[in-house]
């Protein structure tokens, strides 16, 4: 089925195009917006998104690859990303993911088998003076231990996920500060 953008989201995307200097520009908070819906950038993200922007399919596909923190495949119902850039690096955040990588009984880059989690590294999520850190959905966790990180799994794990759509969005979250 087409995707289409709900009509919160395509009235921020109007109040961003005069923000930009060309439709190709859009490409990256277009496609934020559509992935806090949708949930990933599915097939039908990336051809919503090329006809939203008249760009080619081949450039939207370009850089949903490129960068990382758009996801090429449906995840888990809950996405834990491990930063693992430089500053989180020195802190620990190997040994971290290698703890929840134990605890979750999965390696980065795959979903537990009873969908709850999908597990990735990200690079920085600029809280760098506060490493090792994480970002579960849309909330960020920092000064993180093992001990630390297992209790925010086991929390996580007590309350409903969050649904595709209802993730908080940067851009929404811009509008209303
Ligand atoms: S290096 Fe981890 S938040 Fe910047």
């Amino acid at each position: 089925m087409a995707f289409v953008l709900s009509a919160e989201r395509k009235a921020i995307f109007d109040s961003l195009r005069p923000r930009y200097p060309n439709a190709k520009a859009l490409t990256i908070p277009l496609l934020h917006l559509c992935q806090e819906q949708e949930g990933w950038c599915s097939p039908e993200v990336i051809d919503f998104v090329a006809q939203e922007l008249a760009v080619p399919g081949a450039h939207v596909q370009g850089v949903v690859t490129f960068y990382t923190m758009f996801l090429k495949e449906k995840p888990g119902k809950r996405v834990l990303w491990v930063c693992r850039t430089l500053s989180c690096e020195l802190c620990g955040a190997k040994e971290l993911q290698e703890h929840i990588e134990h605890r979750l009984g999965i390696h980065a880059g795959q979903t537990t088998s009873d969908g709850e989690f999908t597990l990735l590294k990200a690079e920085c999520l600029a809280a760098c003076g506060q490493g090792p850190m994480i970002q579960l959905d849309d909330e960020f966790y920092e000064n993180l231990t093992n001990e630390s990180v297992d209790r925010v799994i086991d929390k996580a794990r007590e309350r409903a996920p969050k649904a595709p759509g209802t993730f908080s969005s940067l851009y929404l979250r811009a509008e209303k500060e």
